[in-house]
C-alpha cells in the first residue's frame, strides 16, 4: 500500500473494502490515506482505516476521505492498559445502521465499567499522546546514534520514506519506535529486553507506561520468518511503545540495557 500505483492494480471487481493500517505495526510504514481513498471512491469501494497507532489526536481519517475508522481503544484511547475495547467511527447513516445491526445481533457491546474507564482515559488523550510523541522523538534520535543499533524505524526522521505523508496527514509522529540491532539475532534482542527496568515486556501499546516487545516471537510470531524478513521484520527487531514517563529516565534505562 506504500506504492499506490501497484496497489491500484490489485483492486478487482470482487473488492468491497480496503483496509488501511497507518502507521503500520511494527515497521511504522506510512500509507497515504487520501490517495487510497481517491482510488477507492472512483471504484465505489469502502475504505476503513485502523487508526490505533495514531489515535484521533494525531490523525482523523474521516477528514481524509475514509468511510470507517477503527480503533483498538485498548491502546491510546483508554491509555492505562486496563480496558479491552474497540470502536468503529463512521460518517454515513447507512453504514452506521449496517454496523449497528451486526453489533446488536452478535451482542458485541462494552460493559458499563469499561465505558467508565474509557471515558476517563479519553479526557487526557491529548496530554498523554503529546508527551509520548515528545519522548519517542528523543528516544528515536538517541537510538539512531547508538553503536549497537542497526536501523531505527520512526516516521519523524526526514529520511523515513513516509515522512512527507506523515507531515501531511498526522499532527505529530506518534509514540511508537522500532529498531533492530547490528548483531541481528533474537538472542541479542532478548538480552536487551531482559535488562530494561522501566520498559516492561508486553504486547500491548499506547498506555502511560512504556512497553518493549519482540515482534518476531510475539505479535508477529505466526508469520513465517521468510515473509517477516521480506518486510524488514528482522530477528532482532524491537518495538517500543513510548509512554509518558520522564524522558531522561527512559533514555538511561535504554542506555544501560544496550550497554549491558
Ligand atoms: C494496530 C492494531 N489494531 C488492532 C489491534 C487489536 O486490538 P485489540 O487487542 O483491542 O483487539 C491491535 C492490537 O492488538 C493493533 O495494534
Amino acid at each position: 500500500m506504500t506504492d499506490v500505483e501497484s496497489f491500484a492494480q490489485a483492486i478487482n471487481s470482487d473488492t468491497r473494502l480496503i483496509w488501511i493500517e497507518t502507521p503500520t505495526n511494527p515497521m511504522l510504514n506510512l500509507i497515504d490515506i487520501k490517495a487510497i481513498c481517491k482510488l477507492a471512491k472512483s471504484a465505489g469501494i469502502l475504505v476503513c482505516v485502523d487508526n490505533t497507532f495514531a489515535s484521533p489526536y494525531l490523525q482523523t481519517p474521516l477528514d481524509l476521505g475514509a468511510d470507517i475508522v477503527m480503533h483498538s481503544c485498548t491502546k491510546y484511547l483508554g491509555g492505562h492498559s486496563d480496558v479491552v475495547m474497540g470502536a468503529l467511527i463512521v460518517n454515513d447513516e447507512q453504514v452506521a445502521n449496517q454496523l449497528q445491526f451486526i453489533q446488536n445481533a452478535v451482542g458485541a457491546i462494552p460493559g458499563p465499567q469499561d465505558c467508565f474507564l474509557m471515558l476517563r482515559g479519553i479526557k487526557t488523550l491529548h496530554l498523554r499522546v503529546q508527551r509520548s510523541c515528545e519522548n519517542a522523538n528523543k528516544i528515536a534520535h538517541f537510538l539512531k546514534n547508538h553503536p549497537k543499533v542497526n536501523k531505527v524505524y520512526y516516521p519523524g526522521f526526514k529520511t523515513h520514506p513516509g515522512h512527507q505523508i506523515a507531515v501531511e496527514q498526522m499532527n505529530d509522529f506518534g509514540g511508537m519506535v522500532s529498531f533492530d540491532l547490528k548483531e541481528d539475532t533474537a538472542k541479542s534482542a532478548f538480552a536487551i529486553m531482559r535488562s530494561t527496568k522501566l520498559f516492561l515486556l508486553a504486547e500491548s501499546l499506547g498506555g502511560v507506561e512504556s512497553l518493549i516487545g519482540h515482534p518476531a516471537t510475539m505479535t508477529h510470531a505466526s508469520i513465517p520468518q521468510m515473509d517477516r524478513h521480506k518486510i524488514g521484520l528482522t530477528d532482532s527487531l524491537i518495538r517500543l511503545s513510548v509512554g509518558v514517563e520522564d524522558v531522561d529516565d527512559l533514555l538511561s534505562d535504554l542506555k544501560q540495557a544496550l550497554d549491558a
